[in-house]
């Protein structure tokens, strides 16, 4: 159903967008990256380049003008671009609001200026907050507490507003903690990637607090599933759903599986203080995008993490023969 559609990514060059894109080039659609590259990466879309269905341009969010120019055509918009660190949203919240409200703002309004027929926007987990009830559902009270997730959930409510003001086919998909290949191994990175990268050097990995605290690891490919089922239903029109794996696992019992499959020896696990704007426990009920779009999971945590480590070696035998 996507074959021959115009799709305008944004955050093209990013960890997701550039799996995405891949996939819907895949699909033999006509793909428009755009991605400022603040936190994304070229090399994320050397395949990509190499399709002639491809395009990218060099932007930002909150250029309205450009957005409004270049939307024009375009069928599907995959708004993924986003100011997407939570401690860093800790230190930034005005930039981090720019960003995820103001720029999905200007997302909204160029494609309901340029008739766009569907939107589907990456949302988030943070948005839940810490509230005790697991798993977290979608009819669920929003308590965020990050500049971060409060900026997730006033983009994710404009999505919906532009569906009931406008009749804008948007849909939300709130993702929990995605993993997998071309995630960046960096002080704001989701921990699978920080602790891969460590212990493929052998180091010592950081826990932030007692390690019992429980996340609901979604492997990157089951998010671009869900994002494809997201853009062809019809109807996932103006709703929000959660996408996840389903299945929580502690941090402390990841990082053991992780350094066993891994085959390396002596790394040890220590541990700091919590960070602030941290949840304790988050795990996602996907009931939802399953009767919706009849999602379901095909990874776990485990098995992703056993795709992704085949993919690292892979990268890093390659390097190391460059060398
Ligand atoms: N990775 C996760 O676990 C996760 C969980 C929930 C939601 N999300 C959401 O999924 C989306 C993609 O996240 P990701 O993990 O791929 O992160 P990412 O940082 O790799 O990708 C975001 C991309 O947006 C680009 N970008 C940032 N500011 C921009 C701007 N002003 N204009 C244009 N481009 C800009 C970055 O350069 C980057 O390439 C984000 O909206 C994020 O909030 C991610």
């Amino acid at each position: 159903m996507l074959e021959g559609k115009r799709i305008f990514v944004t955050g093209a060059a990013g960890f997701i967008g550039s799996n995405l894109t891949d996939a819907l080039l895949e699909k033999g659609a006509e793909v428009i990256g755009y991605d400022n590259l603040w936190n994304g990466r070229m090399e994320n879309l050397e395949l990509a380049q190499q399709n002639r269905n491809f395009t990218f341009y060099k932007g930002d969010v909150r250029d309205y003008d450009r957005l409004l120019h270049l939307m024009k055509d375009v069928d599907i918009v995959f708004h993924k671009a986003a100011f997407t660190s939570v401690p860093q949203s800790i230190i930034m919240p005005q930039l981090c609001n720019e960003v995820n409200v103001s720029g999905t703002l200007n997302i909204l309004n160029s494609a309901r200026i340029n008739d766009v027929e569907k939107i589907v926007y990456a949302s988030s987990s943070s948005i839940y907050g810490d509230t005790p009830t697991l798993p977290k559902h979608e009819k669920m009270h929003m308590d965020p507490i990050s500049p971060y997730g409060v900026a997730k959930q006033a983009a994710e409510s404009y999505m919906t507003s532009y569906h009931r003001v406008y009749g804008l086919n948007t849909t939300s998909l709130r993702y929990f903690n995605v993993f997998g290949q071309r995630q960046k191994d960096s002080p704001y990175s989701g921990v699978i990637a920080i602790f891969i990268a460590r212990i493929l050097e052998g180091k010592n990995l950081l826990i932030f607090g007692d390690g019992n605290q429980s996340r609901d690891f979604t492997y990157v490919k089951d998010v671009i599933n869900g994002n494809i089922l997201a853009a062809e239903s019809k109807e996932a029109a103006g709703k929000v759903m959660n996408i996840a794996a389903g299945k929580p696992i502690s941090l402390n019992e990841l990082t053991k599986i992780m350094i066993e499959l891994s085959g390396k020896k002596g790394i040890e696990i220590q541990h700091g203080p919590i960070r602030t704007g941290d949840i304790l426990h988050s795990y996602g009920d996907i009931t939802l995008a399953k009767k919706i779009l009849g999602f379901e999971a095909k990874y776990d945590a485990v098995s992703g993490f056993k795709e992704y480590l085949n993919y690292y070696k892979n990268i890093y035998s390659s390097k190391s023969k460059e060398r």
